[in-house]
């Protein structure tokens, strides 16, 4: 798809790493401008330094300040948000029962209330210009429990709904919304948490994931979709949700 972003201005949420960056890499390989956003705010440097033409923001997306500043940043230098891609998110592990309300929400403000206050700010952004594209990170947690992440699934859910409601109600402005659903990828995400989650649910998750899905995601095959949503090629997707899990989503056993 070499070229379909050219002219494009796309911001991209935790493009430091993981998925994010291999948006970042795929969206700036399709010609778009990228700018990198991230509250790491040198590993979204590093992300804009290896790519043709791209900018690196620093914010943290649970500000809703900050984000309204990245926002009008991007549009004072760039004068238009194409694309958003909303990936920054964190997971922590542990059971509902027993969470603090403070474990709750230190999940959902940064995989909710970020994308919340992102999406809505790119959407306010993208509708003075005749509109763009929307693309939310959530996960096939969205669809089911998810014990010992319960917080991280709910959040999911939530980004779905939001996202397909974004679909709706900015329809009219030439703006698209669609989620994309991982499976389990191969990112500081999932490495940094197998041995919580191992011992919570006290089950060997790489037989799990080979059982699932076969093995583990690379974050370079979500990064393709994205770009396909991003491009005016998708330009009758809207409001939908699609699953990249290495089909793990698709059997009952
Ligand atoms: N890895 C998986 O298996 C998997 C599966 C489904 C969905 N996802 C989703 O994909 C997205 C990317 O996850 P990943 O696996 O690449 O994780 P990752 O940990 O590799 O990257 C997450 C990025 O988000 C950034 N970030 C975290 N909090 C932030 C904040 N408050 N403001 C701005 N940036 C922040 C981090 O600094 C990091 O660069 C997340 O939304 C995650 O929930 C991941």
């Amino acid at each position: 798809m070499n070229g379909v972003l050219e002219g494009k201005t796309a911001v991209v949420t935790g493009a430091a790493k993981g998925i994010g960056r291999a948006v970042a890499e795929a969206l700036s390989a399709a010609g778009a401008h990228v700018v990198a956003v991230d509250i790491d705010g040198d590993g979204a440097a590093a992300t804009a330094a290896a790519l043709a033409s791209a900018t690196a923001k620093q914010c943290d997306v649970r500000d809703e300040a900050a984000v309204g500043r990245l926002f009008d940043e991007v549009v004072a230098e760039r004068s238009r948000v194409d694309v958003l891609v909303a990936a920054a998110g964190v997971a922590r592990v542990g059971p509902l029962v027993g969470m603090s309300l403070a474990d709750w929400h230190s999940v959902l403000s940064v995989d909710l209330d970020g994308v919340f206050l992102c999406a809505t700010r790119a959407a306010a952004a993208m509708s003075t210009t005749g509109g763009g594209s929307i693309i939310t990170i959530a996960s096939i947690k969205a669809f089911g429990g998810s014990p010992a992440i319960g917080h991280y699934g709910a959040a999911k859910a939530g980004v779905v709904s939001l996202t397909k409601t974004l679909a709706l109600e900015m329809r009219d402005h030439g703006i698209r919304a669609n989620a994309i659903c991982p499976g389990w990828i191969g990112t500081d995400m999932v490495f940094d948490r197998t041995a919580e989650l191992e011992s919570a649910l006290g089950v060997d998750m790489g037989a799990v994931i080979g059982h699932l899905q076969g093995r583990l995601g690379e974050p370079a095959e979500i990064a393709p979709l994205a770009v396909f949503l991003a491009s005016d090629r998708s330009s009758f997707c809207s409001g939908g949700t699609y699953v990249v899990d290495g089909g793990a989503t698709a059997s009952l056993v």
